[in-house]
Order: structure tokens, then C-alpha cells, then sequence
């Protein structure tokens, strides 16, 4: 029986404000991968990209995947790469139900405007265009991996949550 629900999707989709809402509904613990990412690198995720690059991001976006991946009752936001790589996917399946929030290309520019110096991917000439471009190249990606798909464009937090309780409890093999 599965115990972890996994959050993956595009920056911007809500993962890490949804993650803690339905952490709190579901009483599991919450985790974020990001902040573990800049723990285990003593850098922040900027300073990771910009001193070593993306692919040394990558590959401790595995490891911090892999221990966390193993854990129980757990609701786990993932970065948005994250199923770039799919031994990511692989191993979160084990004990995660995964949850794939979506947004429109206009809504994740809004929701990201404010904060393009946390997200070195999205600190580009256009990042209109950038999302754009990375979205297109992601969403097969996002679409193989998920069990459970929200669009979040026009829903609150509280409205996701709702939504992702409603789906679950459909899921046969997913202990809530
Ligand atoms: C990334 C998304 C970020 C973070 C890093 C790379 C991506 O996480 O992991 O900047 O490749 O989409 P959020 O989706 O939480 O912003």
C-alpha cells in the first residue's frame, strides 16, 4: 500500500503550497526536495546552477530523490525537473501516488514573475518564451509519470487540495 503522495509539475503550478496544505489535511509529514538539495550542497539552488551547473544540480536532485523516495506518509513536493531524470520517477513510484498539477503558460509567468532570482531556469532574455519552451519539451514527461493530473489555472490552494482528496480516495493501493 502506497503512503507518500508525490507533487511533480511545472514551477509555478503550486507544488510547494499545495504540498503543505494537504500534508496538514492528510497528516503526513511535508517535504520539500529543493530545500534538501541545498542542504546537502551547502549552496542555494542559484549558486548550485550558476558555480557548478545544471547537470551537478541533476545529479544531487537524485540522491536527495532516492532518500526521500524511500520514506512513508509523507507528501512530497518535487522541483520542476524532476522527471527529467526517470530513475527519479522509478524510484518515487514505489511508495508515492503521483500527483501532476498543471498551469497555463500565462498563469506560471504570473505566479513566477516575482521570484526569477530563486528559479536561475526561468532568469532569461523572455522568460515567456523560455516557459514556453520548456513546457512544450517537459509535458510528455509530466504525462507518463502521472497517476493523478489537476489544472490548477483557475483553482486556489484550498480548491486543489479538495480536488487531489476527492481523486485519491478513487485510487485503489493508496493508503490515505
Ligand atoms: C526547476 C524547478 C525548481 C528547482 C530548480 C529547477 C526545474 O523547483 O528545482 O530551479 O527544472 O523546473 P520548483 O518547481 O519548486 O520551482
Amino acid at each position: 500500500m502506497k503512503t507518500n503522495i508525490a507533487l511533480i509539475g511545472f514551477m509555478g503550478t503550486g507544488k510547494t503550497a499545495v504540498g503543505q496544505d494537504l500534508a496538514e489535511k492528510l497528516d503526513k509529514k511535508f517535504i520539500e526536495l529543493d530545500p534538501l538539495i541545498e542542504q546537502k550542497a551547502g549552496k542555494t539552488i542559484p549558486e548550485i546552477f550558476s558555480q557548478d551547473g545544471e547537470i551537478a544540480f541533476r545529479e544531487l536532485e537524485i540522491e536527495v530523490t532516492k532518500e526521500v523516495a524511500e520514506g512513508k506518509n509523507q507528501v512530497i513536493a518535487c522541483g520542476g525537473g524532476v522527471v527529467l531524470n526517470k530513475i527519479n520517477i522509478d524510484r518515487l513510484r514505489k511508495e508515492s501516488l503521483i500527483v501532476y498539477l498543471t498551469a497555463s503558460p500565462k498563469i506560471i509567468l504570473e505566479r513566477t514573475s516575482n521570484d526569477a532570482e530563486e528559479r536561475p531556469l526561468l532568469k532569461a532574455a523572455n522568460p515567456s518564451l523560455t516557459i514556453q519552451e520548456l513546457l512544450r519539451f517537459r509535458k510528455p514527461f509530466y504525462e507518463r509519470a502521472a497517476d493523478i493530473k489537476i489544472n490548477t489555472s483557475k483553482l486556489d490552494i484550498d480548491a486543489v487540495v479538495e480536488q487531489i482528496i476527492m481523486k485519491i480516495k478513487d485510487n485503489e493501493g493508496f493508503n490515505s
